[in-house]
């Protein structure tokens, strides 16, 4: 049994990857899903059936972490049954618990952490070692690029990790520190997905817009060349700090071909007093600012944004802040989350998760309630007028067929089913409207 631990001779292996967390994730399992492909390795969405069961987890907050856990416990059984059956955990939470989890849980065949996942295939030639945990941070990743995605708008990561360190949160910690990668990298890998179809690209980074101050780079380079590739149709990017988005910066950006009229910019909080505890490095009078200048530099654009509630001390003065802020940005969208503590965080180790459960729910509920307010007011506000939209999947409402696609500035739409429009761009009326999307016929 032993030298066939990783399944390499078999014939058509075959792959399980459960993805959670961020874009970012969906992004490395698509990388690591196409490198075990050159090992024969086809993907199956029935975990019974897999060789190889991988679990690209998430750490940022603890039911994140609680669900890549418990699902991993439930491969125990299957295991039993199929001995020659490899289960790995990669990704966040393999990173932030390393030897733990493989203690935990004697049957995972290996642990490999948010950089040393890439190298998978190559770990999968070595046959020893049982379990195998590997979760090194200090080298810099280079030379992984996606070719082929089976949709019209593909994640591409330009720039790793986070240095950052707001106190909440456990990125930085599982991340490791802010690498870009080269222009000339990214620019490759994004040929070879146009040439494969794909019709628009999301550039992502934990603060997207730090992407190529350590290789003497900028965001602003990288938008501007990627315009000029031909197929490409539209480019957008996420997500970015606050105190990264300045009046150069929005200049720079507003003119620049295919690139999206939507950003996505979290306050966290609208009070002055938490955003320094959560080390946000900016005020709320100056976020506001930052919309009013992009709403003025950009018609149209679309701004969304993620708020945190239950800050430690955060008091229902400094809740209701948070709201007037939203009311005065009437932001497009708001993914609103209660405050988890993150072991190993400075809020952490620091200060005391002080707000109740039943509070954090109360508060999220009415930022909720807020948020789908705004939102209905302002797809409200489009109703009977244009928008440009890129088709980007067919999908069953109420039993038939129907177009999928987002505006320019990141509103979902929908349409009646025409044959041959996914992947092309067409200016549609908008005839319905909900607080979550459009409902439009292209003219
Ligand atoms: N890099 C992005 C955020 C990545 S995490 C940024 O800086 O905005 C996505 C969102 O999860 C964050 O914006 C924050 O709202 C939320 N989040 C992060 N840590 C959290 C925690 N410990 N508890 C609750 N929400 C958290
Ligand atoms: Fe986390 Fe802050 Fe980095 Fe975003 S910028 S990933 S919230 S530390
Ligand atoms: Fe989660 Fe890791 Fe992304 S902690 S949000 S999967 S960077």
């Amino acid at each position: 049994m032993k030298g066939n631990k990783y399944n390499l001779g078999l014939n058509n292996p075959k792959l399980y990857i459960r993805t959670f967390g961020c874009q970012m994730n969906d992004y490395d399992s698509i990388l690591i899903a196409e490198s075990l492909a050159e090992f024969g390795y086809s993907l199956t969405s029935d975990i019974k059936q897999a060789d190889l069961i991988l679990f690209n987890t998430c750490a940022v907050r603890g039911l994140a972490e609680h669900k890549a856990v418990s699902e991993l416990g439930t491969t125990r059984r299957l295991k039993e049954k199929k001995p020659n059956l490899v289960v790995g955990m990669i990704g966040c939470v393999a990173q932030k618990l390393g030897k733990d989890l493989a203690r935990k849980y004697s049957f995972i065949d290996f642990v490999l952490g948010t950089k040393d996942m890439y190298k998978l295939s190559e770990f999968l030639k070595v046959k020893e070692s049982k379990p195998l945990i590997q979760t090194n941070l200090n080298y810099e990743i280079k030379g992984y690029q996606t070719k082929k995605v089976d949709s019209v708008s593909a994640y591409v990561t330009v720039v790793r990790g986070c240095t950052h360190f707001c106190t909440y949160c456990i990125v930085p910690y599982v991340r490791g520190k802010e690498e870009s990668r080269s222009l000339y990298e990214i620019e490759e890998e994004i040929k070879t997905l146009v040439g494969n179809g794909v019709k628009e690209i999301v550039l992502l980074g934990q603060n997207v817009n730090v992407y190529g101050n350590d290789i003497d780079t900028n965001l602003e380079t990288l938008l501007l060349n990627l315009s000029a590739i031909d197929d490409l149709k539209r480019i957008r990017y996420l997500t970015s700090h606050p105190k990264s988005v300045n009046a150069k910066f929005i200049e720079s950006v507003k003119d620049i071909p295919k690139v999206c009229t939507h950003i996505h910019i979290p306050f966290q909080s609208g009070s002055d007093t938490i955003l320094k505890k959560m080390n946000r490095q900016h005020t709320c009078f100056e976020y506001i600012e930052k919309v009013k200048l992009l709403r003025k530099s950009i018609p149209n654009i679309g701004i969304t944004s993620d708020i945190i509630v239950g800050f430690p001390g955060e008091t229902e003065e400094d809740f209701l802040a948070t709201v007037s802020v939203l009311e005065e940005c009437r932001l497009d969208n708001v993914y609103s989350f209660k405050y988890s503590p993150r072991e190993g965080t400075i809020a952490f180790k620091n200060m005391l998760d002080d707000v109740s459960k039943q509070e954090k729910e109360r508060r999220l509920e009415y930022l909720h309630q807020v948020t789908d307010k705004i939102a209905l007011e302002i797809n409200e506000g489009v109703l009977g007028q244009t928008q440009e939209v890129l088709w980007e999947n067919i999908k069953e409402y109420q039993g038939k067929e129907v177009l999928e696609g987002r505006t320019n500035n990141f509103k979902k739409i929908f349409s009646d089913f025409q044959e041959g429009k996914v992947g092309t761009i067409d200016t549609v009326k908008i005839l319905k409207v909900t607080k979550n999307s459009l409902v439009g016929e292209s003219i």
